[in-house]
């Protein structure tokens, strides 16, 4: 397994938010990761990558020591792709993160985990140091000092402000369903059976975004992909059985949605109009890319028809196309 390390890129983020959605079992984390980003906050963010699959991903925030000026990061979260599990992934994205932070001179971090996983990177349980943390958490709550000469401050640590939605226990949650699109400003999706436009960036984000997963593909989707999207999981819905091998075949979405949940993979719904209309009210996650176009030749249009989604996370590409993440609100 070739692992690299590498700072996360804009198209890195729609798979930073689904690597947390599939190794925790709610959305908490990787909404707390889009905050921390929002804010400002986000220091180090760090993914793992295998074949250019982001596999991994690991945060590191500010933390304030009430009056101490000393300069701090809690590490939170780490998430590893429950196929990656268990291979030293987690490990080898918390020692990086590590050297950032001596190379940078933070003079110590917090964690907040299992105090047998983290001794082995020096952490040890901060509350013997005299520092505590707003989460009252014991043992769980380490600390590794990275600056000799100097003593740990004492008294109690703050999380950044992103953190404050943790407190809250979350609901629980569908199990995901995510939606990923580019539209133009009129709606369009498709025209003579391909994408009305050309944005490079944007098929980095469908390739970062679904790598590892699973897509779930209408029969004329598919025949415009010509062959199965590599290291993913393809399913095409259509009425008739494809021959080709390496895709799956279901005659429904929710067919689709079960093959995807048998294999463990997060299932993509990758287009076209009718499946797009079919699964935005199960969608928990809706990727979505705004094109600055209006093809008027466009034959394939879809517009979301709800707005029970709340926006996660938004940027924009250098050819003035907009990125965002949303998430379903009953789904927390
Ligand atoms: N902009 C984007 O993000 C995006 C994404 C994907 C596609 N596109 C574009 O959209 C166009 C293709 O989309 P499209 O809407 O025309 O076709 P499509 O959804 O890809 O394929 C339609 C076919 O899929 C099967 N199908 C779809 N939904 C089904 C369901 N719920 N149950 C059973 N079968 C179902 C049927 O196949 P059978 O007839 O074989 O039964 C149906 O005729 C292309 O231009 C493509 O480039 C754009």
């Amino acid at each position: 397994m070739a692992l690299e390390i590498a700072s996360e890129r804009p198209c890195d983020r729609g798979a930073i938010d689904v690597v947390h959605l599939a190794a925790f079992p709610s959305s908490a984390e990787a909404d707390l990761v889009a905050a921390l980003r929002r804010d400002g906050d986000l220091r180090v963010s760090l993914v793992a990558t295998v074949d250019g699959a982001v596999v991994g991903h690991v945060a590191m925030s500010p933390i304030r020591v009430d009056a101490s000026p000393a300069r701090a990061l809690g590490l939170a979260p780490v998430a590893v792709l429950p196929a990656y599990q268990r291979r030293g992934v987690a490990s080898e994205l918390i020692r990086r993160a590590l050297d950032m932070c001596k190379a940078a001179a933070v003079a110590f971090v917090v964690v907040l985990g299992d105090p047998q996983f983290y001794e082995r990177f020096g952490f040890a349980p901060a509350r013997p140091l005299g520092l505590a943390d707003t989460f009252g958490s014991g043992d769980a709550f380490q600390c590794l000092w990275l600056e000799r000469a100097k003593r740990p401050p004492t008294g109690m640590a703050h999380y950044a402000a992103a953190f404050e939605a943790l407190r809250e226990a979350p609901a629980p949650e569908p199990l995901p369903l995510a939606m990923i699109f580019a539209a133009g400003a009129n709606g369009a999706i498709g025209r003579r059976g391909a994408l009305p436009w050309d944005y490079p960036a944007d098929r980095a984000f469908f390739e970062t975004t679904t790598r590892e997963h699973a897509v779930i593909m209408g029969r004329r989707t598919w025949e415009e992909t010509g062959r199965p999207l590599p290291g993913r999981l393809n399913v095409v819905v259509t009425r008739h059985a494809p021959r080709e091998p390496g895709v799956r075949h279901a005659r429904s979405l929710d067919e689709a949605i079960a093959v995807c949940r048998t294999e463990a993979r997060v299932p993509f719904v990758i287009g076209g109009a009718r499946l797009f209309a079919e699964a935005e009210p199960l969608a928990t996650r809706i990727y979505e890319t705004a094109i600055p176009e209006s093809p008027d030749d466009a034959d394939t249009f879809f517009r979301r028809r709800t707005d029970r989604f709340a926006t996660v996370a938004t940027w924009r590409g250098e050819m003035g196309e907009a990125y965002r993440i949303l998430r379903a609100q009953s789904a927390g």
